[in-house]
């Protein structure tokens, strides 16, 4: 049994202590009795570990790596018509090596659950190979999900949607898409209903690059929160990006929020990569590249925040620092007033945790696993 004392309690105003036995927090309150072992955590604040629920581990690093000194024009599209290139020379060693880079970014800052979108495009499964065997050799120090996530598309590439599906026999957990890089708006929908259909025959997760880009006809989440709502798959599925959802009219949106709050779905937002690709055909006012995070947080829709990119072809800096993600966020959004700001070390913690599914044992609270971080800073969390 260990105790960790004189620490502040995120949300728990009456607790100093913590008590932990074989991984598990068996106690949180005040003076807890002698132990075996007592950490003193000096008056700093405890918190739930960091959650990234949006990285694309297979891309880390590759701009700089592979000999790319430009992201080109910064736009989304042109960033995915480039990938071929970069990745035609990735081998299992050459993904590893820049991923765990990025895992060391990440979980050096906090980051203990990661869910990562791997790109399936490529029959040889090159990158889901790799991060298979990371998951595996890291599972101790971090938490990684993976996505089965058809870069190139399920249509677009040829036998796309046949990858998505070996993907998943071969261990991925969850199912990605990307319906607005589909070549029609008929085949963006088709691939909505493939990943349904996919998920439900292979018992795993949802989470959907949707509508990212600011064209407010795009509109792919009403369709797959249609479909998760009538199959009562909601709280399983995420819809990551929704950009497009920022430029949509208001009588759609408040529409559209009602259907979210029935269906349960989670959304994600990556507030520095969609401020660097979205709103560039626009001249001004240009837009924020951001979906509704606010109304989501007061209509009670979980919603949470990701790093996505670090420094590949879609965004060149990244860092895989949460609270950097948080801070540019929480200024994108415009939450921060005094009834907002509590909740906003959520996003990029319990709210993730969320998406990823993991609330059973996540967070800091009795019976849980006993994972947390520890902070300086305690100012407008108490
Ligand atoms: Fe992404």
């Amino acid at each position: 049994m260990k105790k960790f004392t004189n620490a502040v309690v995120y949300r728990q105003k009456e607790a100093n202590e913590i008590l932990v036995d074989k991984g598990i927090i068996k106690t949180i309150g005040s003076n807890l009795g002698l132990v075996d072992e007592t950490i003193d955590l000096g008056g700093k604040l405890v918190i739930a570990p960091y959650v990234d629920p949006h990285l694309h581990l297979d891309y880390v690093y590759t701009l700089s790596e592979l000999g790319q000194k430009s992201a080109g024009s910064g736009t989304l599209f042109e960033a995915i018509e480039m990938w071929p290139k970069f990745k035609e020379n990735l081998t299992i060693e050459s993904v590893k090596k820049l991923a765990i880079k990025g895992i060391r970014d990440e979980v050096s800052q906090g980051v203990q659950h990661v869910r990562t979108h791997i790109d399936v495009t490529d029959p040889k499964f090159t990158a889901l190979k790799a991060m298979l065997e990371m998951k595996e050799e890291l599972k101790d120090i971090v938490e990684i999900q993976i996505v089965a996530f058809p870069q190139e598309g399920m249509y677009t590439y040829r036998g796309g949607l046949e990858l998505v599906e070996e993907a998943l026999k071969m261990g991925a957990d969850v199912v990605g898409g990307i319906p607005h890089y589909e070549p029609a708006r008929e085949f963006g929908e088709k691939s909505i209903h493939d990943i349904v259909k996919l998920a439900i025959k292979y018992d795993k997760l949802i989470d959907v690059h949707c509508d990212e880009t600011d064209d407010p006809h795009s509109r792919f989440v009403e369709l797959l929160n249609a479909l998760v709502l009538m199959e009562d798959y909601g709280t399983r599925t995420t819809a990551s990006h929704t950009c497009s959802f920022g430029s949509a009219n208001n009588s759609y949106a408040y529409r559209m929020i009602d259907l979210f709050k029935k269906s349960k779905m989670n959304f994600i937002a990556c507030p520095t990569e969609n401020a660097y690709l979205q709103g560039r055909q626009d001249t001004y006012p240009k837009r924020r590249g951001l979906t509704r995070v606010k109304e989501f947080m007061e209509e009670g829709i979980n919603i949470a925040f990701a790093q996505d990119s670090i420094n590949d072809p879609w965004y060149p800096m990244g860092n895989g620092n949460l609270m950097n993600i948080l801070d540019n966020g929480i200024h994108l959004a415009q939450i921060m007033s005094p009834e907002v700001i509590e909740k906003d070390l959520d996003l990029i913690t319990y709210n993730g945790a969320r998406c990823l599914n993991i609330q059973d044992r996540y967070g800091l609270e009795v019976g849980k696993d006993a994972n947390f971080i520890v902070l300086d800073g305690i100012v407008l969390l108490m």
